[in-house]
């Protein structure tokens, strides 16, 4: 896809690239290109540009490590935020302030480093601060969006906002930014404990163990499903003998059911239709309707 659409005034911020490939900026290794790209952190910046896509009628979304989404073949005819930065501070002894496009694995670092306590659960899980945030990222037990004090965000008209834990509206792998990756995460403030050394060590073993058997080194995005209630959806996909199916390049995992690999040339249509026979088997096996974890990005 070349640039269906030209904006002068966003071409005129200076470091916005064109038709920039989003598969270099997915762990799954697919999806097509941005017309317009941004890569920061910057408040100002992102105010800045999303004022100018509003005025010329351009979309636009934020996009973290590209760890939890599925990016369309067709790319995105609009304007992607990457975010990007390495901030993470620590504030009143117990806080992490840091930046949305800071890495989780070095937010997990910083409050593992200052005796800090409640992220062990999160060791292994890949991506952006802001992008974990925004989708809950964790495990059936924990997510971080929990130990969220207050974030900052732009909102769709370009406005900084504020938005405290009480309005974040945590559920399981869910807040009130999941699906509205045009409200853009710019940073937050996490609250954790001092930790016990001894117990905190324990729960970073139990977390690596957990996570010891997932597939690795592999172009994927992490479980492609929630769990339903009370139920593993990658031991329901087990249990109906999916494991090692093919679609084109996509291929459910030999070694845990809810990962779908890139096997090297996966169309993001090959996934799409490797999730929606998935959803079918099991609900046709066990009554069980799936829904997914993962988020989809220029698909209408
Ligand atoms: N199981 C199987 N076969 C499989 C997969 C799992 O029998 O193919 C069994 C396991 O043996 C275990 C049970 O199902 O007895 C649960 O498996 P696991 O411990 O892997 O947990 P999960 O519920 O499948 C959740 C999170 C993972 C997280 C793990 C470990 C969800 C959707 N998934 O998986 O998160 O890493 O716990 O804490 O909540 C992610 O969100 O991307 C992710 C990978």
């Amino acid at each position: 896809m070349s640039t269906k659409i030209f904006s002068p005034e966003l071409e005129a911020i200076g470091i916005i690239k064109k038709d920039e490939v989003l598969a270099n900026h997915t762990t799954f290794k697919v999806g097509g290109p941005a017309a317009y790209f941004l890569e920061t952190n910057d408040s100002e910046i992102i105010q800045k540009a999303i004022r100018i896509a509003n005025k010329a009628g351009l979309k636009f979304a934020a996009l973290g490590g590209g760890s939890n989404v599925l990016v369309s073949d067709q790319g995105f005819n609009g304007l992607i935020i990457k975010m990007s930065s390495s901030r993470c501070d620590l504030i009143d002894t117990n806080k992490l302030d840091a930046d949305a496009g800071t890495s989780l694995a070095k937010i997990i670092r910083t409050a593992l480093s200052q005796n800090l306590t409640g992220l062990e659960f999160a060791i292994g899980i890949p991506g952006s601060f802001g992008g974990a945030i925004a989708g809950n990222a964790g495990t059936s037990g924990h997510g971080i969006a929990e130990y969220v004090e207050s974030l900052k965000y732009v909102d769709k008209t370009g406005v900084l906002k504020i938005c405290d834990k009480s309005q974040l509206d945590v559920s399981y792998r869910y807040t009130r930014f999941k699906y509205t990756p045009e409200d853009i995460i710019i940073s937050a403030i996490l609250i954790l404990a001092p930790a016990q050394p001894i117990e905190s060590q324990k729960l970073v073993k139990e977390a690596m163990e957990k996570r010891s058997w997932q597939p690795k080194g592999v172009w994927c995005a992490g479980c492609i499903f929630k769990n339903p209630a009370n139920k593993s959806a990658g031991k329901l996909i087990d249990e109906a003998g999916l494991k090692g199916k093919t679609i084109g390049g996509a291929k459910i995992s030999e070694e845990h059911g809810n990962f779908i690999i890139n096997t090297g040339k996966a169309k993001a249509e090959d996934i799409i239709i490797l999730i929606s026979f998935i959803k079918q088997q099991i609900r046709d096996q066990f009554g069980v309707q799936l829904e997914e974890e993962v988020r989809y990005l220029g698909f209408n």
